[in-house]
């Protein structure tokens, strides 16, 4: 079972010297803060008023019988409510007037841009729902996702939610063999996605994935293409439908209806503990409720005034809860940019921010790191003054790169959120609160108003201050997820069977002195690079399924740019020679890219002669990361064999790749 605090790194814990090293709010911030320091005690005293005020933010068609059903680990949110989360992004704001705000400014990598406004992101919405409607798309349909960063497919999610189909959103990233795991899974019927789009400088394709999966057995009727990059496109011509040809020739009116709370929004895939990736179910109510409230609070966002860029993908949960539902619920003015930060130069996104005149930026550690690595001309070269709040997510931000997220981004004056959670909470769990917060550098300080978390020990018992541990949550949430789609056993085990009654949710924290808590990274075998969750196994089975592999065994090492880098220690077949070396290793990260996807490829593969276990066959994972982080080899008296570590040193036949 996962949760082993051996694989919390050790150099997590010497960052709590900065733990006395506090930034607590301007004045003249906490004086126009959208939250104030009561709330806290306010969601205490009673959490589900609390949430009910929340909910209540939203446009709901009938009011909610009962706050929550909480029949555990199954919960409900704002039971008897009816709501479309369309309506709640969209029409909501045109019918109160503001149509005329823009909800977008779209940057295209190759400079293209779009404005869009609500009004025009509504009528879009509405044509497309129609053409889901001639394709034959029914409420609780699921239906897939795969494309580029560009609005069509903020429009694809929301004509999903507004027929009460639920949309799997699948990263352009992931390989034919992924996304036809994930369209198998969730049963699709529909698979919407583009000809390509553009990333560092070039057009990319991605409908021959689409056709590469759909080889496979699908229920799929229809494929929706988007042309993006205009590149020569094999067509299906019984399956394949053009967007602009079938959307632009519907009407533009389309009214919505409302769901149950409890209707399917959608199901993200994640990585977990095995080779299978586990669909994510969330619901819509309670989930709507959360990523707003979150949004408006963790951010400060003030509509009227903020341009909000997030530069997460919407094939990741950050996309899903701070780039579409809970920023367009608030009506915000975002930024989305389709293409990599270094293209054409390295200061393309401070450029942007330039342009747009960014207030609000919320990113990942691991960029941050490669800013600062690049170096601080980039970003001294663009006028960053309009930047009030700054945001982190997706793995723990070392204290030395949120010190330089805030003097050299921030200018010593933008408050940062570093905020905790997971595709499984759906919305922000534990950050400080801009204007309330004295935050430290690398800490997510304490969970939100309303949330409940707590670091416990193998027993479950709360650690108490200055000790680490494992994080758990002990009270259920609005946006938490409602299963891992139709795995209900596998939900209980993953999440709930670890400590009774409790939620598991994998990291390690570490309690401060204050009771600040700051997060370790995972005590499981899922793999945080670049803020991007990846299984150990799910490596390990694709470098099986390659001919010459015998075995294999995978370990995220410290990487200083990527959090963790991808080691594979992998056994040849018999017959295969291990002189091939360099070869070999290049064709297995070739292959491990095509059965998951590029992000999926290890950093370093070395050849060896026997893999480390115990008695039990279970592979010693800590062991190898001694290894792959040059490190002394840890105690190995459970061995099977315990010369098994003196090969592996000894005989390695390693080969370092390049990108
Ligand atoms: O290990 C934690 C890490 O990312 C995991 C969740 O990954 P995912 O579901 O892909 O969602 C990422 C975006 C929410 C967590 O279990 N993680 C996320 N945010 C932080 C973090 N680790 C430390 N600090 C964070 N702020």
């Amino acid at each position: 079972m996962a949760g082993n605090l051996e694989y919390m790194s050790s150099e997590s814990f010497e960052n709590l010297s900065y733990e006395d090293r506090t930034f607590a709010p301007t004045a003249e911030f906490a004086a126009n803060a959208n939250a104030k320091s009561d709330i806290y005690e306010l969601a205490k005293r009673d959490p589900v008023a609390f949430w009910e005020a929340q909910a209540n933010n939203l446009h709901w068609d009938k009011k909610w019988d009962q706050v929550i059903d909480w029949q555990l680990p199954f919960a409900k949110w704002f039971i008897g409510g009816k709501i479309n989360a369309s309506y709640n992004c969209l029409d909501k704001h045109v019918l109160e007037g503001r149509g005329s705000r823009v909800a977008f400014h779209f940057e295209g990598e190759p400079g293209d841009t779009r404005t869009i406004t609500y009004g025009q992101l509504l009528t879009q919405v509405k044509k497309t729902t129609n053409a889901l409607i001639e394709l034959g798309v029914k409420q609780g349909d699921r239906i897939a996702i795969y494309m580029p960063m560009i609005p069509e497919a903020v429009i694809a999610m929301l004509a999903c939610a507004r027929l009460g189909a639920m949309h799997s959103v699948v990263f352009g990233g992931f390989s034919a063999d992924s996304l036809l795991a994930r369209i198998q899974d969730a049963d699709a019927t529909l698979v919407i996605t583009a000809d390509g789009g553009y990333r560092k400088g070039a057009p990319f394709a991605l409908k021959p994935a689409v056709d590469e999966a759909l080889k496979g057995k699908t229920k799929v009727k229809n494929v929706l293409v988007v042309k993006r990059t205009g590149q020569p496109t094999e067509f299906d011509s019984g399956r394949d439908i053009w967007w602009h040809e079938i959307v632009d020739r519907q009407s533009d009116q389309h009214e919505a209806q409302f769901f149950d709370s409890e209707q399917g929004l959608f199901i993200l895939y994640t990585s977990g503990t095995t080779a299978k990736p586990k669909g994510i179910y969330h619901t819509t109510g309670g989930y709507l409720t959360q990523a707003s409230f979150t949004h408006r609070i963790v951010f400060d966002l003030k509509p009227e005034s903020d341009i909000y860029w997030c530069t997460a993908d919407v094939g990741w949960i950050t996309g899903h809860s701070y780039v579409v539902y809970g920023p367009l619920i608030n009506g915000a003015t975002q930024v989305i940019y389709e293409g990599t930060p270094d293209t054409p130069s390295k200061s393309r996104m401070f450029e942007i921010i330039q342009k747009y005149k960014v207030t609000i930026l919320y990113t990942a550690p691991t960029l941050i790191r490669t800013w600062m690595k690049w170096g601080d001309e980039f970003p001294n070269s663009c006028n960053l003054s309009s930047l009030r709040v700054l945001g982190s997510v997706g793995e723990p931000i070392n204290p030395e790169a949120w010190m330089w997220y805030r003097e050299v981004i921030g200018s010593n004056r933008c408050p940062i959120v570093d905020t905790w959670w997971q595709t499984e909470t759906g919305a922000i769990m534990i950050s400080p609160l801009p204007g309330v917060t004295a935050t430290k550098p690398g800490s997510a300080m304490k969970p939100l108003p309303g949330i409940s978390a707590e670091v416990v020990d193998d027993e479950a018992k709360a650690v108490g201050n200055g000790r680490g541990g494992y994080l758990v949550l002990t009270h259920p949430w609005p946006s938490m997820m409602r299963g891992i789609w139709g795995e209900p056993e596998r939900y209980k085990e993953t999440y709930w069977s670890r400590f009774n009654g409790l939620y598991f949710a994998g990291d390690g924290a570490k309690l401060d002195k204050d009771g600040a808590i700051w997060l370790l990274g995972r005590v499981d075998d899922v793999m945080n690079v670049s803020g991007h969750r990846i299984s150990t196994t799910e490596v390990e089975s694709a470098l099986v399924s390659h001919e010459a592999i015998a075995e294999a065994a995978v370990v995220g090492a410290n990487d200083e740019m990527t959090g963790q880098g991808i080691v594979a220690f992998v056994i040849l077949r018999g017959g295969i020679e291990s002189a091939s070396g360099e070869q070999l290793v290049k064709q297995l990260r070739d292959h491990v890219a095509k059965e998951i996807g590029p992000i999926a490829k290890p950093r370093q593969i070395m050849v060896v002669a026997e893999l480390p276990k115990t008695r039990s066959g279970k592979i010693m994972r800590r062991l190898l990361r001694d290894v792959a982080e040059n490190r002394a080899v840890g105690d190995s008296t459970t061995l099977a064999d315990p010369n098994v570590m003196k090969l592996i040193s000894e005989g390695l036949n390693s080969a370092k790749s390049e990108d």
